[in-house]
């Protein structure tokens, strides 16, 4: 494995940019000088203006458009001429939970439309998200992290759909050679983190930043991420020249909510006593192990969670003193 050293200038296409872990992609690359295009349904670049400045959010290319539909999937890829892919467009959790049928069409037809899209336009290797979630409960396993190797117990509609993301990857491997890295990211924060099951703790950064309580409706053991850590993995996942279909997890920091909240308190300390949790663990492994990752990548970026809580919290106050976000 070696580093993919572009023989044509690169040009990021990267479906659900305006996302959270899209937004932290999108400004990763810019600060590279690389050119992106963003493929999303939404309109808002909310996110993006968090963490953008103006003159970087006029660089970005904006293609509107549905997973769900090849055609438009199609037209994009092919006309943004992209070299690389990172497909982070989906349905979360609860909209999954709300409605399968639309969860599916999107997150399972998606991904195929995506996968099917690049191949037609010559695309060889495509990174996208899948999921701790495809996991089953802690309990259902050895002790410990979770290797990647793990069997697959998804309790979700949203982790069902994850699985067939990585077995559809697999399948164009075998059929067509499109190689492909699949991550599985734990819980996600940060700045863009507002939606989706696990988003309670950085609501919970975002209240602490205006001094007010917070109740985080889960509790337990298990991996925190930060935003651009992840991001800057998506993108070296898309420059790894790669044979094969592999998926791996993505550690983070693995820590008890009460390390979290401390965390939170340590950054905002009008709020000490204020972000409480209610002690039910989600139906998730206590953390996942990265080391397939490591041994792939050498080195990953890895903020230490009090830094990242402080980074994300300073970043809240600004923004909310200055309007670019509300409670
Ligand atoms: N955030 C996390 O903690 C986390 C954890 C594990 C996996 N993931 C996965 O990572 C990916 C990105 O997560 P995120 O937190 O940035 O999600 P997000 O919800 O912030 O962003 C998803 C983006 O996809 C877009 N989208 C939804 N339906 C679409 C459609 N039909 N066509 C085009 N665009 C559509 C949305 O408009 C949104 O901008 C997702 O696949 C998610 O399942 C996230």
């Amino acid at each position: 494995m070696t580093d993919n050293s572009p023989r044509t200038p690169e040009h990021f296409f990267i479906t659900g940019g305006l996302g959270c872990i899209g937004a932290w992609v999108v400004r990763n690359l810019l600060r590279e000088g690389i050119p992106v295009t963003i493929f999303d349904l939404a309109s808002s670049p909310h996110r993006l203006k968090l963490i953008l400045t103006e003159p970087e959010l006029a660089a970005i290319q904006f293609l509107s458009g549905d997973m769900r539909d090849l055609q438009a999937v199609k037209a994009a890829i092919q006309s943004s001429q992209a070299t690389h892919i990172i497909h982070l467009a989906a349905l979360q959790v609860p909209s999954c939970k709300a409605d399968p049928s639309q969860g599916a069409l999107v997150n399972v037809v998606g991904t195929v439309n995506l996968f099917e899209a690049a191949r037609q336009a010559g695309i060889q290797h495509i990174v996208y998200a899948s999921s701790v979630a495809v996991y089953g409960l802690s309990e259902e396993y050895p002790e410990g992290e979770i290797d990647d190797q793990a069997a697959l117990k998804p309790r979700t509609h949203y982790g069902v759909y994850k699985q067939a993301n990585e077995g559809t990857a697999r399948i164009y491997w075998l059929d067509n050679g499109i190689s492909s890295i699949g991550l599985r990211p734990y819980t996600l924060y940060g700045p863009g983190r507002d939606q989706g099951m696990t988003s309670s703790p950085t609501k919970a950064m975002l209240a602490a930043a205006a001094q007010q309580a917070y109740h985080i409706p889960y509790g337990g053991r298990g991996g925190m991420q930060y935003t651009d850590d992840v991001a800057k993995i998506f993108i070296q996942a898309a420059r790894l020249v790669f044979q094969g279909a592999e998926v791996l997890n993505i550690r983070g920091s693995v820590v008890d909510m009460p390390e979290i909240i401390a965390a939170i308190e340590a950054a905002e300390p009008a709020v000490k006593g204020k972000i409480t949790f209610d002690p039910k663990p989600l139906a998730l492994p206590a953390g996942a192990d990265d080391s397939a990752l490591r041994r792939l990548f050498g080195k990953l970026p890895n903020t230490p969670l009090n830094t990242g809580v402080k980074a994300t919290v300073d970043l809240f106050k600004q923004a909310l003193a200055d309007g670019r976000i509300a409670l």
